[in-house]
């Protein structure tokens, strides 16, 4: 009896330490990959911005927040959604009970398009492993792709956000959900309520896959 008791008590203490551990690494290959995309010069962005805009947030995260690439203050702070749209998405996030701190944080590209224009195909193409090695990484079991760049490339096809938006799409394991691009509302208010509607959808499936209800 005593035995069964010592040996569920280092079973315990074990799984913690693996858990623990599995952490750590996590934590060291996504620093080792951010290093390898900070020296990267494979398209023509990196000339044309101040620096990388790897990510924010958890390695943790059960929850993945995609968007297009850094603006213009991102690209100053070095971190994603920190300007106009990033100050919106916040109080989205805090209004649906979402801790960012508890999120991961990427863009499709990591360096900032001057004048903000649509990142070209090739250097979505050039980008976008480092962003499909965060998820791998990161392994999170939702993911939200704000706006239509992050919705095409990380689940296809070619209908807009207003069509696809709202639902989730299950594809490798992992649940996608496509909603609207904070700037899209902040140019445009009647998309306010459906991309919050998503959001509480959003932040249920959160809850519940964390066991918060
Ligand atoms: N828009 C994006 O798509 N990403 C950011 O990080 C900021 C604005």
């Amino acid at each position: 009896m005593e035995e069964n008791l010592q040996q569920t008590l280092f079973d315990f203490l074990e799984g913690d330490r693996s858990a623990a551990e599995a952490e750590e690494d996590r934590a060291l290959q996504l620093a080792t990959l951010e290093e390898k995309c900070r020296g990267c010069r494979l398209c023509r962005l990196r000339s044309g911005c101040t620096q990388v805009v790897f990510a924010d947030g958890s390695p943790n995260a059960r929850l993945m927040l995609v968007g297009e690439g850094p603006g213009a203050e991102e690209d100053r702070l070095g971190l994603p959604f920190v300007g106009a749209a990033g100050k919106l998405l916040d109080r989205i996030l805090e209004a649906a009970g979402l801790k960012r701190s508890e999120l991961y944080i990427a863009n499709v590209v990591k360096c900032r398009p001057p004048g903000n224009r649509l990142p070209a195909a090739d250097e979505v193409a050039h980008c976008l492993p480092y962003l499909k090695e965060q998820i791998r990484l990161v392994n999170p079991q939702l993911i939200v792709c704000l706006g239509a760049l992050a919705t095409r490339t990380l689940i296809g096809g070619s209908a807009s956000v207003t069509r696809m938006r709202g639902r989730w799409y299950e594809i490798g394991g992992r649940r996608y959900m496509p909603t609207f691009h904070p700037a899209a509302l902040l140019r445009d208010s009647s998309k306010k309520r459906p991309a919050w509607e998503d959001f509480k959808e959003i932040a249920r499936c959160y809850k519940e896959i964390c066991g918060g209800g």
